[in-house]
């Protein structure tokens, strides 16, 4: 073994994680689940949802059976939908081609919908004990750090040299569970010790070989995207109360929050009571203004505006993209964190909101 597998493994023993849910199983649907939720997301925040996931859909056949509205609700506030729907639709192609039974090679996994090459290598090590190496963004810090390797990670030159460096300091000649522990070393030393910000490296088993240690390149290194600043948008959310029921409508299936329950939206330039006129036959009390909400996407900044409006004419009767819902029961729904807020912030306090 590399000198540098050898230590990560000796120090995974004492320092690695052991107790995370997803370790005690080699069930590759089990494994492929928690690898897709922390592709985005921090362990502390997976944890409860894999755990409700895995109550709700314990098997692929039952994951494929859903419908991907209950998928889409157990996923709601982990973010980055589109994971939940590619791990539907795969779960649907593992059933229909291959017989419920994950394949347990790198190029079949990545045929999945979803399934890129580190997360592919990382079911094929942990479900399969494959010797197959993984590069999540965690790894590329660990790797641009102990290497000294400047550049975005992201260019595919700097991503091809350090796939090669993953591939080189795998185990060779490992013992039965080795690649597992070498698998989970790396990814808890980049969770633990080798941060994004105020690395550990007092605590790392490879300091003495890390050359932006030893150069005192730590903060410099992996080198940032030269970003542009991100475009802003702006929205109005319509929040219609009416008999202490809000009206949701479903998202269209493209597009951000593909397929959630939202608030109906307008543009800034127009006029809400006139909108709800138009569009849906009734009156409302004039729009009250609700504070500003912002939320990022990875491409663009969404800034929105709430307003409340009371409904005092006849109920508009909503046809299947639109559902009149208590905001203790939308709060079940698969919802974007955006509306979850405005909903808690509005109607779950002690100053309600709510009163029609
Ligand atoms: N990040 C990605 N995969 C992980 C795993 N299996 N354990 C902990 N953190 C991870």
């Amino acid at each position: 073994m590399s000198l540098i597998a050898t230590q990560l493994v000796h120090w995974h023993k004492q320092h690695g994680r052991h107790h995370l849910p997803w370790q005690r199983s080699r069930d590759p649907y089990a494994i492929w689940l928690s690898e897709i939720m922390l592709q985005q997301t921090q362990v502390n925040t997976v944890i409860p949802y894999y755990l409700r996931f895995m109550q709700a859909f314990p098997t692929i056949s039952s994951l494929a059976q859903a419908p991907l509205d209950a998928v889409l609700t157990l996923w709601s506030g982990l973010g980055y939908y589109s994971r939940a729907r590619n791990l539907h639709q795969a779960a649907r192609i593992l059933m229909q081609d291959y017989q419920g039974q994950f394949p347990d090679t790198l190029t079949s996994l990545q045929q999945l919908p979803g399934i890129g090459r580190s997360t592919a290598a990382a079911i094929a090590a942990f479900a399969f004990g494959k010797r197959e190496a993984i590069l999540d963004g965690n790894v590329k810090r660990i790797f641009t750090r102990c290497f000294g390797i400047a550049g975005y990670p992201g260019d595919s030159k700097i991503q091809a040299l350090l796939w090669n460096k993953a591939e080189e300091l795998l185990p060779v000649h490992y013992r039965d569970g080795q690649i597992e522990i070498y698998t989970q070393a790396l990814m808890d030393l980049g969770a633990t010790v080798c941060t994004r910000h105020t690395p550990l490296c007092q605590a790392c088993p490879l300091q003495q070989h890390c050359v932006a240690h030893i150069e005192n390149r730590v903060d410099q290194l992996p080198t940032k995207k030269l970003r542009k600043p991100l475009p802003q948008k702006e929205t109005v959310f319509l929040l219609l109360v009416q008999h202490q029921k809000l009206l949701l409508e479903k998202r269209p299936a493209s597009g951000v929050w593909g397929e959630l329950w939202c608030l109906p939206e307008i543009e800034t330039r127009t006029d809400a009571a006139l909108y709800c006129q138009h569009h849906w036959g009734i009156k409302v009390q004039s729009p009250i203004e609700l504070p500003t909400l912002d939320h990022q996407f990875t491409h663009f900044k969404l800034r929105i505006y709430p307003q409340l409006l009371q409904v005092i004419s006849d109920t508009f009767v909503p046809q299947n993209k639109f559902i009149w819902i208590k905001p203790t029961d939308a709060l079940e729904q698969a919802i974007p964190t955006p509306v979850r807020k405005l909903l808690k912030q509005n109607f779950l306090s002690d100053n309600r909101t709510l009163t029609t």
